[in-house]
């Protein structure tokens, strides 16, 4: 058994969390235990967790779709998770990786991956829903074969600023523009879901290309979760200002630096392939309020 899985697995997250408030750099060297920190919710035996935890799968056939959540319900955090998505063909399967609150006028982030056919590109869905409302998609392709290695997607969520990343390359920021009337997601604790499913009536090309269940199981895994977060329980968050013997988290407001920033624009500038603040078709009277703030 890996030391990480020991260390991880007679540690509570809840006591790392408290931890990490002060010292950030322990929670990130510890990574967490699929059976400790998530759920299979459905699909009947397609999700399952292997390797004493440190590895997730969730399969897809022509019956069902499979799925996760996490156990902790989140308000702010720097959630990182590292998938291989479905290799082959895998056109008309949708991969979704999000967090996600309740309700009618939930908050939700996205990731979602949809399939294709072996050696065309993956594309990486992403979309933010403030009190239940979405149609903010971005869509991008990756710089490298997303079916043939685990990589790295995060999510940092704090109270400024949403920031989506793929290997540590901010590729889509989402800033809190309330001042200027557009709803951010920051009272509404998530959990973090995940599921593959068959949406080939959309997915590839636009529904063009239909599953091909003569290549399943179709297989997605995940491994080496980390959650620098604030865990919701009980009406309370871990991180409450009240504490005053602990400091602030620095990921609570981290922001993009000059680096980072030229990252976001050379991902954007070579492999973002749309932008909903981009299609004036959809928005004739007008782009979302943030396109032209942002
Ligand atoms: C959503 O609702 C379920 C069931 O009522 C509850 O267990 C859960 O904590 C709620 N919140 C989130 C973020 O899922
Ligand atoms: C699939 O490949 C085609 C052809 O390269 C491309 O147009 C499309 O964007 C790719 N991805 C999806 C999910 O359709
Ligand atoms: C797990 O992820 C952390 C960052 O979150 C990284 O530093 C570490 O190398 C990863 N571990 C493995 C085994 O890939
Ligand atoms: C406050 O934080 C300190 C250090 O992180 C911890 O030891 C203590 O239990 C916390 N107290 C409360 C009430 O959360």
């Amino acid at each position: 058994m890996a030391a990480s899985s020991l260390v991880s697995s007679r540690v509570s997250i809840s006591l790392l969390l408290f931890v990490a408030i002060s010292s950030a750099a322990l929670l990130a060297t510890a990574s967490a235990n699929f059976y400790k920190d998530f759920d299979v919710t459905w699909g009947d035996g397609r999700g399952k967790i292997l390797e004493d935890g440190d590895l997730l799968t969730l399969s897809l056939d022509k019956a069902s779709g499979s799925g996760f959540q996490s156990r902790n319900e989140y308000l702010f955090g720097k959630i990182n998770m590292e998938l291989k998505l479905v290799p082959g063909n895998s056109a008309g399967t949708v991969t979704a990786y999000y967090l996600s609150s309740n309700g009618s006028t939930w908050d939700e982030i996205d990731f979602e991956f949809l399939g294709n056919l072996s050696g065309d590109p993956y594309i990486l869905h992403t979309n933010v829903f403030s009190q239940g409302k979405g149609n903010r998609e971005q869509q991008f392709y990756l710089w490298f074969d997303p079916t043939a290695d685990f990589h790295t997607y995060s999510i940092l969520w704090n109270p400024q600023r949403i920031i989506f990343s793929v290997d540590g390359t901010p590729i889509r920021e989402f800033e809190n523009l309330e001042g200027r009337g557009v709803a951010f997601p920051k009272n509404q604790p998530m959990r973090i879901y995940s599921s593959l499913w068959n949406a080939d009536d959309w997915a590839t090309r636009g529904g063009r290309v239909k599953t091909d269940w003569s290549n399943a199981p179709f297989t997605a895994s995940y491994r080496n979760f980390s959650a620098d977060a604030c865990v919701w329980s009980n009406g309370g968050s871990s991180c409450s200002s009240s504490n005053s013997t602990a400091s602030p988290a620095s990921w609570m407001s981290e922001a993009l630096d000059a680096t980072s920033q030229e990252r976001l624009e050379w991902a954007r500038k070579n492999y973002m392939i749309y932008d909903y603040c981009k299609d004036g078709k959809r928005f004739p009277l007008g782009f979302p309020a943030e396109c032209n703030l942002g």
